[in-house]
């Protein structure tokens, strides 16, 4: 393999922040191969011209973040199922007839979930938050059988919309925090932003079994207040980090058809 064989980056806006160049590099590192990862910032109108003049410049396999995801969709050649399901993109891949859009955020959620021994089959599960994130994971999520999905959200007519989408692919409704009480779930997901502005959504403890699960989508200062109100209830939480690895791990695979193992990286993030 020669050096830089993979030419890669990250877009977004803000981009500076993200972990993405530093578990590409340790993905690397752990299989041997050369990556050049880097972080380009970019906005919605500019994704356009950044993206040609990165690939003019030998570029083959792309992140996008927020707030592209959805703009990356009609920059691509093709797309894979959950990349089309969520209306969102958040790896490419360059082909001979252009660019093709993966989404891989459920993917990694479901691998970081395999890794705690949490399986999503049959399961009662409870998401909270209806946005772009929920829109990734709800596919793959409902691909692997769960008993039933129950998305509550602050705007409950934007959980019904989504919840309306996926409807065919399995056993899901939505609405507002005002649900009735006797519904019990033993998976919660939490998908909400809140924790960005040190808040968290007001989950209910009689809405989860005695032995629920907890799995925050977010990590770091925004997985705390959740966190705090797990801990505060008894109620066993992971944090999203794992997720992120995971959706790298995907897109990694994707650029290069070799897995990364993502418990070393992890790791080596929380040590750092
Ligand atoms: P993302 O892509 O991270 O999901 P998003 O699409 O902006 O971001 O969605 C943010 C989610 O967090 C939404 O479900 C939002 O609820 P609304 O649809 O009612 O806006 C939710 N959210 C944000 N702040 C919240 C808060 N303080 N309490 C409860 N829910 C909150």
């Amino acid at each position: 393999m020669n050096a830089q064989d993979y030419k890669l980056a990250v877009f977004g806006q803000p981009v500076a922040h993200s972990l993405s160049p530093r578990i590409h590099r340790l993905f690397g590192e752990q299989l041997g191969i050369d990556v050049d990862y880097a972080a380009i910032e970019s906005g919605i109108d500019e994704l356009p011209e950044r993206l040609a003049s990165f690939r003019s410049e030998g570029g083959t396999g792309a992140n996008l973040t927020v707030p592209l995801k959805p703009a990356g969709l009609k920059l691509c050649a093709r797309v894979d199922r959950p990349a089309r399901q969520a209306h969102a993109v958040n790896t490419l891949k360059l082909a001979a007839d252009g660019w093709h859009g993966y989404n891989t955020d459920g993917a990694g959620l479901l691998l970081d979930l395999d890794r705690l021994g949490i399986d999503p089959a049959g399961r009662r599960i409870l998401i909270v938050g209806a946005g772009g994130a929920v829109a990734g994971i709800l596919g793959p999520l409902l691909a692997r059988e769960p008993d039933c999905v129950h998305l509550v959200n602050r705007t409950a007519d934007r959980a019904r919309r989504l919840t309306d989408k996926f409807a065919h692919l399995g056993s899901i409704d939505g609405g507002g925090f005002d649900f009735g009480p006797g519904e019990r779930f033993d998976l919660v997901i939490q998908s909400t932003s809140a924790g960005h502005a040190s808040e968290r959504p007001p989950l209910r403890r009689e809405w989860l079994t005695e032995t629920a699960i907890a799995y925050d989508l977010n990590y770091g200062a925004a997985h705390e207040p959740f966190a705090n109100w797990c801990r505060n209830n008894g109620v066993s939480v992971h944090d999203g980090l794992g997720m992120l690895v995971g959706q790298a791990a995907q897109a990694f695979e994707i650029w290069t058809g070799r897995q990364p193992r993502i418990t070393p990286v992890m790791t080596a993030l929380a040590r750092a």
